[in-house]
């Protein structure tokens, strides 16, 4: 049996302290705790992971232990940077400080761009991917992950983060179907080899406006990297240059896929529609119905 009246106490220290994202919906009070104490059991999981099962019994040096990693929470301290793990796309990844921690929005664009590349597949084969912006790999890996025939070249500016991502695919033990570059959007693929080659380019960029960037929780600032959310002064500057710089890489027929912020879709869809390289414009929308990834096909 767990101590409930330890688990009572601390659930009230959180429950009087802490408020939680609304970008990260699987944590609440009830999960971090139960997050945290998994962890001081020895037994680091991703939150959805502490669900699945009972608590452990803690001795007293472990209980010690909840209760340091409990004021580390309480102070700011994201949840997934004490765990090192993020679920995303039903896998467990590593984070850290290195890159963004997954968020489940993205899962809207990993799991629209996995259905196009089944069809992809289906048709014709095995499917060549290019990353952009990939973080700790987490979209890359997982399209992998669930595509075993889809070879994918991932890509960021941040050699911090590239160096999760490697990480994360020998976590994964998916490193033979994987490549990852360090360079400025499309600079790695720079090669006839990458010309018109590409079945399906996927991004998630930075997409806030630099203003907002200063006006953001504490617990982002403080945690993760800038480069990460920083989109230029309106947000979009990737987003567009994704834009125009996709069709050289795509086959014909192939696809792009990138997530958009709160309200960047209508603008992003009219850019689409005017650079006459894209037909078949596809936007997906979050649970409040905003448009939050957006897929068009080369044409
Ligand atoms: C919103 S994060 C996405 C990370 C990951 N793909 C995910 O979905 O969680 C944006 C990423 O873009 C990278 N980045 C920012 N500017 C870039 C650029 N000019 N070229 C390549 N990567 C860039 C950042 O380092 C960061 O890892």
């Amino acid at each position: 049996m767990i101590r409930t009246d330890l688990y009572n106490e601390l659930l009230d220290e959180i429950i009087n302290t802490r408020t939680y994202l609304l970008d990260k919906p699987e944590e609440s009070p009830e999960n971090a705790l139960r997050a945290l104490w998994f962890l001081a059991g020895g037994d680091p999981r991703a939150v959805e992971r502490c669900l699945e099962e009972d608590l452990p019994i803690l001795s007293e040096t472990s209980v010690n232990r909840l209760r340091n990693l409990l004021k580390k929470h309480i102070h700011g301290v994201p949840l997934a940077h004490l765990t090192g793990r993020q679920r995303f796309m039903d896998i467990e990844f590593l984070v850290g400080p290195e890159a963004l921690i997954p968020r489940k929005e993205t899962e809207i664009l990993g799991y629209a761009a996995l259905e196009k590349i089944r069809e992809t597949v289906a048709t014709g084969g095995f499917s060549n991917i290019i990353d952009l912006c990939t973080g700790s790999g987490n979209l890359a890996l997982a399209l992998a992950y669930h595509e075993p025939k889809c070879r994918i070249f991932g890509a960021d500016l941040s050699v911090d983060a590239i160096t999760l991502a490697q990480r994360n695919a020998v976590h994964l033990a998916l490193q033979d179907r994987l490549k990852f570059s360090v360079g400025d959007l499309f600079a790695p693929f720079a090669h006839d080899q990458y010309f018109g080659q590409i079945d399906m380019v996927v991004c998630n960029p930075p997409y806030i406006s630099s203003q907002k960037v200063t006006e953001m929780s504490a617990e982002v600032s403080n945690y993760e990297p800038r480069l990460a959310f920083d989109g230029g002064p309106f947000g979009l500057s990737i987003l567009v240059r994704l834009i125009a710089e996709a069709p050289q890489y795509l086959k014909k027929g192939g696809w792009l896929g990138f997530e958009v912020g709160l309200g960047q879709g209508n603008f992003i869809k009219k850019r689409l529609e005017r650079n006459n390289s894209y037909s078949d414009i596809q936007m997906f929308p979050d649970m409040a119905g905003n448009p939050r990834a957006v897929l068009a096909r080369c044409i």
